[in-house]
């Protein structure tokens, strides 16, 4: 599978917050992530909807929503039509997992479903055939510029040869504490689209950042 580089927002500088995100675009990011925080599914609270649809006006890139929020279900729609083209949302979270995932699918978005460190990767096996993106969380969900958790290797080779079993292509995003030493780790385990923030945006030559992520 082809790699992907997801550029973090949460790690731009928000006063110039297009000018971050054409940066990242022009230095080869596919994806733009973006995460949704409520304050109660984690502890921070990061921005909405209205940021997303002006970010959604001015970027053609894969708009790669993540949604840390206890009742994603309510939210989708709303999500879809202020631009995400994907919604990844946890399968811990308070929301019937099948049925968020019909909803997303509704709208006419790809569906991603998201696993917390502590989470093992069996609670994802029921919903592997409907979800279009697993997102393996490698620090714990709520802020950037964690350390990487080495033991989450385990999981996304553990998930990837699930999806091997099951003859299902569908992509393994990595999130948290990704930089160019930790994105050969998981590439080699099995992840293809990679989430970083701020070693994307505290890199001094991001071009450089992303050509080592991506290599
Ligand atoms: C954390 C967020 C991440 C975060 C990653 O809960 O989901 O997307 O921005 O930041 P880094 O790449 O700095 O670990
Ligand atoms: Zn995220």
């Amino acid at each position: 599978m082809r790699n992907i580089v997801s550029a973090s927002i949460l790690s731009a500088d928000f006063c110039n917050l297009g000018r971050d995100i054409k940066a990242a675009e022009d230095m080869g990011c596919e994806y733009i992530h973006f995460d949704v925080m409520d304050g109660m599914f984690v502890k921070n609270i990061s921005y909405g909807l209205p940021v997303l649809k002006s970010v959604s006006g001015m970027t053609k890139s894969i708009l790669d929503v993540h949604l840390m929020i206890n009742d994603p279900i309510r939210y989708v729609k709303d999500f879809a039509v202020n631009g995400a083209d994907i919604i990844t949302f946890h399968v811990e979270a308070e929301s019937d997992v099948k049925k968020t995932i019909e909803e997303i699918h509704s709208c006419g978005k790809k569906a991603g479903l998201a696993v917390k460190p502590d989470t093992p990767a069996s609670e994802l096996i029921p919903y592997l055939e409907e979800a279009d993106m697993i997102l393996v969380m490698t620090v714990e969900p709520g802020f950037g510029g964690q350390g990487f958790i080495g033991e989450m290797l385990d999981k996304i080779k553990e998930l990837k040869s699930i999806l091997a079993e099951k003859g299902l292509e569908i992509p393994i995003e990595v999130d948290g504490g990704i930089n160019s030493s930790t994105a050969e780790l998981v590439k080699n385990a099995g992840a293809s689209i990679l989430v970083a923030g701020s070693y994307l945006f505290g890199a001094p030559d991001m071009k450089k950042a992303v050509e080592d992520l991506i290599r």
